[in-house]
């Protein structure tokens, strides 16, 4: 559904992204793993449209994307999600939703934001769809709150539900489980299943936390320095010598696990 082929960004004289080329397959829900600093949000930002890549091609479903501004992609039904969550704190939980479709259509954030009322006030069919995403993640009863308001893996679910806002069809999402705690953290998890499984959502996910990785993603592709260095099913890459050097060498945070 995605295809990835020989991208390669740099910033100054550091090469954060080299030669990578993968393909999320259409229907799958793909990871993205890697230490801190590997270029995996680097990655997402030039497959998403909001970096230009020094070189390489993305290809949507066999058309060339690359380059591509991020609401046109929005359009084409590719969406990601961020690292840091990115909501409107002053909006309820329920704006937050009705806001996005007015997004879409490539409105900037001034304009949205003059303009959110109208929506809600107007759209039914909007407002609808925004009770159904709550319901669909069972936080119907967060509706009313303010965004700024939810805990940080609530704020995570409301990304999620933001994509569902939109015609998405291939979803990247930066560390979904990022501060979430085990309950919302598995809750998050079935939404992705669910809407991989029920609406026939493709996702490629970048994580830290190996298990929620292991439980999601298959295939699971591995960057370290910039470079694609593995790919291929949890339990395998966790008996990779190349990708438990990777890990091992930088300390980071987030470890392999048990082999
Ligand atoms: N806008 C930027 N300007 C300069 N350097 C950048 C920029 N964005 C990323 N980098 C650098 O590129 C490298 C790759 O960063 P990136 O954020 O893609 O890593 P990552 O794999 O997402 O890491 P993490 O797991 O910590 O989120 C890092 O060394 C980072 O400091
Ligand atoms: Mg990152």
């Amino acid at each position: 559904m995605i295809e990835i082929e020989r991208i390669s960004r740099a910033f100054g004289g550091l090469q954060a992204v080299r030669e990578v080329s993968f393909t999320v397959a259409e229907g799958s829900i793909t990871g993205l793993i890697g230490p801190n600093g590997a270029g995996k949000s680097t990655l997402f930002g030039i497959v998403a449209g909001a970096l230009p890549p020094d070189s390489g091609r993305i290809r949507l479903q066999g058309e060339d994307i690359t380059g591509l501004p991020t609401h046109e992609l929005f359009h084409k039904g590719l969406v990601r999600t961020f690292q840091i969550p990115h909501e409107f704190s002053r909006m309820t939980v329920r704006e937050n939703l009705m806001i996005v479709p007015a997004r879409l259509a490539g409105e900037s954030l001034l304009r949205s934001w003059l303009q959110w009322w109208k929506v809600v006030r107007e759209d039914r069919a909007i407002l609808r769809q925004a009770d159904e995403v709550l319901e669909f993640l069972e936080i119907s009863h967060l509706r009313d709150e303010l965004a700024g308001n939810l805990s940080g893996g609530q704020k995570k679910l409301l990304d999620l539900g933001r994509t569902m806002m939109t015609d998405a069809k291939a979803v990247l999402l930066d560390e979904p489980g990022a501060g979430v705690n085990r309950t919302l953290l598995g809750k998050l998890a079935e939404a992705i299943e669910r809407l991989n499984r029920e609406r026939g959502y493709t996702f490629c996910v970048i994580e830290h936390d190996m298990d929620l990785i292991a439980r999601l993603c298959d295939p699971v592709m591995v960057m370290a320095n910039g470079e694609l260095i593995a790919q291929g099913d949890m339990a395998t890459l966790r008996e990779n010598p190349q990708v438990r050097e990777a890990y091992l060498g930088t300390g980071t945070s987030g470890g392999m696990g048990a082999a």
